[in-house]
Parts: structure tokens; C-alpha cells; sequence
């Protein structure tokens, strides 16, 4: 399978547009040894032509500017995305869908909660009805049974819910659902090798330790390195856990957890823009090195 990472980075991106923390600023000035990031979301092929979207952040354009292999070009009008799934209902996963209302309908694989949000706090799929009667929803199986898509060929999927956060338009934002946030396991039939992929991961629950554990690739939340990230940067008052997401740093974070997982390769995604580890030479991105824990970057390509 061929993995692609359209965007890297949380929501806002790095660097985000009104931020002066350290990283942003640092970034802008040229002054800290990084790169920009946009939006996460990975397309996934099992032929290297036919690709399915993991979230559609509202960086796609960009993002599929710099992936010309996703234009086929064989028509008029073409696109090498033949479905897409999504993670969560947050808009920095889910807003790209308006940025691709031309090529409606599309296939759109999300859970039942997270078409509740996408029609109702952040009605997408109401407003795209408007643009050919709006795309394709099919409904995500959160009980881990596996599924395929149509004009995927040799890959498998199956969902897992897993702990995180409903976003604040959400009718049920203080009243968590399994199904708010997903992870995906991606196996290829030819291959045999599988892929996991969670941008959002509050806690590592049974379910979620056992597809670690079939896995040979891990692409997973490296949202924040502390758990008190937002304040500790002046930025925020919110914590990691309580915005639905695992710190790196620290007893029962990341990389601790990581640790039991010698067969796969791990690769940090959703990383936001206060986190130190987007700094190359960073101490903490040292430690993550002798972890053997990758940092994702945009553009980055990965075989499996
Ligand atoms: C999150 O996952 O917590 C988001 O990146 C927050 C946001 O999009 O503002
Ligand atoms: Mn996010
Ligand atoms: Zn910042």
C-alpha cells in the first residue's frame, strides 16, 4: 500500500495564522530550524492510482496541488480520489469537503455520530445537496468489522472508536458517543501489511492496544508533547486529555506506551504547532529519535 501525508500538522496548521508562540513566530522570522505544515489527513492507495482520503482538511487544495499523481487527467474533469473516510467531524478534518463540492458525489465514509454533526452543528452534507445532490454517505461500522471500497483494490479497512472529543459545534459535545473519533486499520492483501491510522487518541483502551499490536505501521496522535502544552505556551487554557488528546511526554504518555510496540514502525501525526518537536534539533525531538518515533512531515511517502 502507498501512503501519502497530505498534511501533517493540527488544527490551525503550522505555522497558524494569529500565533506568536515561540514555534510560529520562529518559524515566520526563519529563526528555528522547521518546516510549515498544513491540516492533517493521508490519501492511502493499494495500486498507486486510486486513492481514498483519510479527513479532508481545509488545506486539500494546497495539498492536492502537491500530489499531481493523484490527477489522473483521463477526462475533462478527473480526480484520482475515489472515496473518502473521516476520522472525526472537527473542522480541521471535515471543512475540505466544501472545498471539493465540484466533484460531488463523492463517497464519504464517516460514523453515525459523526454525520449527526455533519448535519446538524456544522451541516456540510445539508449545504452540499446544493452541488449535485451532495455526496454519497455510507455509514462507518465502529464493531471492527472489515469492509473494502469500491475502486480500492487489495486493501481492507475496519474502524475502531476511540476515546477523544466530539467538537464544540456538536450536539453532544459534553455527552461523548463511541463512534465522536475513529481509528482505522488499512490492511493490503497482497502484502499482508497493515496500517493504523488515529490523528485523535485520548487513551490507549483495549481495543486500541490490540490493533498497536497487529500493526506494522503506526500513524498516530502527536498532537501535544505536554499535557499542559496550551498554557505552559501561554496559548490556551485547555489540556491535552481534555481536547481529546494523548501528550507524548510523561508517565502513560506516548511514548512510554510506544515502547511495547518493537514490531512497527511509528510515525507522529496532528502535531500542533506549540509542540517542540516540530523544531529538528529540539531535545525532545532527540529523544523521539532514539524512541525510533518519526515525526510525519507534508509530502512525506510511505510503502507497506
Ligand atoms: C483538535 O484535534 O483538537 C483540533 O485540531 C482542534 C482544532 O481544530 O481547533
Ligand atoms: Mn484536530
Ligand atoms: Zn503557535
Amino acid at each position: 500500500m502507498y501512503i501519502r501525508v497530505l498534511g501533517s500538522a493540527a488544527g490551525g496548521g503550522f505555522p497558524q495564522w494569529n500565533c506568536n508562540c515561540a514555534n510560529c513566530d520562529g518559524l515566520r522570522k526563519g529563526t528555528i530550524n522547521a518546516q510549515a505544515r498544513t491540516q492533517s489527513s493521508i490519501a492511502v492507495s493499494g495500486d498507486g492510482e486510486r486513492w481514498v482520503l483519510f479527513n479532508t482538511s481545509p488545506d486539500i487544495l494546497t495539498q492536492l496541488a502537491r500530489f499531481p499523481q493523484i490527477q489522473p487527467a483521463r477526462s475533462i474533469r478527473d480526480t484520482g480520489i475515489e472515496a473518502i473516510v473521516l476520522m472525526d467531524s472537527q473542522i480541521d478534518h471535515s471543512t475540505g469537503l466544501l472545498m471539493l463540492r465540484e466533484g460531488c458525489p463523492l463517497p464519504v465514509y464517516c460514523t453515525d455520530c459523526v454525520f449527526e454533526d455533519l448535519s446538524t452543528g456544522f451541516p456540510v452534507f445539508e449545504m452540499l445537496k446544493s452541488w449535485n445532490g451532495g455526496n454519497h454517505r455510507h455509514s462507518l461500522p465502529i464493531d471492527g468489522e472489515s469492509f473494502t471500497i469500491k475502486g480500492i483494490d487489495h486493501l481492507r479497512f475496519s474502524t475502531i472508536a476511540v476515546d477523544g472529543k466530539a467538537p464544540p459545534y456538536s450536539p453532544h459535545r459534553h455527552n461523548p458517543h463511541p463512534g465522536d473519533n475513529v481509528g482505522m486499520m488499512i490492511e493490503d492483501s497482497r502484502t499482508g501489511k497493515r496500517l493504523f491510522y488515529a490523528p485523535g487518541l485520548a487513551e490507549i483502551s483495549a481495543s486500541v492496544a490490540a490493533a498497536f499490536t497487529q500493526a506494522d505501521c503506526l500513524m498516530i496522535d502527536g498532537t501535544f508533547w505536554r499535557g499542559d502544552e496550551m498554557s505552559y505556551m501561554g496559548v490556551g487554557t485547555k489540556h491535552a486529555l481534555d481536547m481529546g488528546h494523548l501528550p507524548q511526554s510523561g508517565n502513560g504518555g506516548m511514548i512510554e506506551v510506544l515502547r511495547d510496540y518493537k514490531q512497527a514502525r511509528k510515525i507522529l501525526i496532528h502535531i500542533n504547532n506549540t509542540n517542540p518537536i516540530l523544531l529538528e534539533d529540539s531535545p525532545e525531538r532527540m529523544l523521539l529519535a532514539e524512541e525510533e518515533i518519526e515525526v510525519s512531515f507534508d509530502g512525506m511517502m510511505i510503502e507497506l
